[in-house]
Order: C-alpha cells, then structure tokens, then sequence
C-alpha cells in the first residue's frame, strides 16, 4: 500500500505529513511526498518543518522536495492533498475515473474539520506546531483504517 502526501512546494506541509504517518505504520507501507509546484525540487523541507517534527522525535531532514508526477497518480494507492487548491491541481491531472479517485482531502480521509491544513509558509513558527497537531490528528484516524484496510470515501 502506497500513500503520496501532496502540498504546493513539497517543504512543509507534506513532508511532516509524511513523516507522521510512517511513524505510524508498519514497515511494508510506503509513504512518500510531493508538491504541485516544482519551484522547490532538490531543497530539504523548510527548517521549521525540521525543527516541529524533531521536537516530538520526528525526523524529516532527510527528504528531498520533488513535484507530483503522472507515474504517481498510478503508483500510489492514495493521494492525499492538504488544501483545496492542492486537490484541485492533482485531480487536473488525473487522466482517469480511478486515478481520480484515490485524490482526496487529506481531513476528508479521516473525516475531520476543518477541511484544509492551511499553508504555515508566511506565518508565524507557532503555525507549524498548529499544523503538526492538526496532521498528526488525521494520520492517527487514517494509520488505523488503513490498518485495518477500511476505505477512504470522497
Ligand atoms: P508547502 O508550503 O506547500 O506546505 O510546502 C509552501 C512552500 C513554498 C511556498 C508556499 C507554500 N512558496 O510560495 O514558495
């Protein structure tokens, strides 16, 4: 089972989203992140993204930005997208009903408010220690289902 997070520079939300849920599955899943924008490619996740997810013994320094590719919306098994306009720019690429499909909002696939994890980008620090809480709250709902291998409906 294969899980692509999505944001727009792949630098602070998808990463963390990417390191709450590995650490909150078992090994044989697949976790990986993307951005819609490839303004980013090659760069480390933005420091204050490092910096949250190391305070609660996280660690994402290692990742790498990359875009969202064609090959992803077929490889990955779910594509969970941070804010509208993330879900928006990945379903224009869908080329198919069942590629489609596996694009949601990444609070709609653990059935929480509100919808979107809001871009931290031009706040302040405390806005990543916001949305970690927030991102780690839906990867705890979506870890179990897709433990126990439940459907994520859009
Ligand atoms: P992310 O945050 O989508 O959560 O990685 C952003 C990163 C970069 C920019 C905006 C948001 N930017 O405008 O460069």
């Amino acid at each position: 089972m294969k899980i692509l997070m999505v944001c727009l520079g792949n630098i602070c939300r998808s990463p963390l989203a990417e390191g709450i849920l590995k650490s909150k599955l078992p090994e044989e899943f697949t976790v990986d992140s993307a951005g819609t924008i490839s303004m980013h490619r090659g760069s480390q996740p933005d420091f204050r993204s490092v910096q949250t997810a190391a305070a609660h013994d996280i660690d994402i320094s290692q990742q790498i930005s990359r875009p969202v590719t064609l090959e992803d919306l077929d490889s990955f098994d779910w594509i969970f997208c941070m804010d509208e306009r993330n879900l928006y720019d990945v379903q224009k690429m869908a080329q198919n009903e069942h590629q489609r499909k596996k694009i949601m909002l990444l609070m709609d696939a653990a059935e929480l408010l509100p919808r979107e994890v809001a871009d931290p980008y031009f706040g302040e620090e405390d806005g990543f220690e916001e949305v970690y809480q927030q991102i780690d709250r839906a990867c705890t709902v979506i870890a179990k289902k897709l433990i126990s291998q439940e459907n994520f409906t859009n």
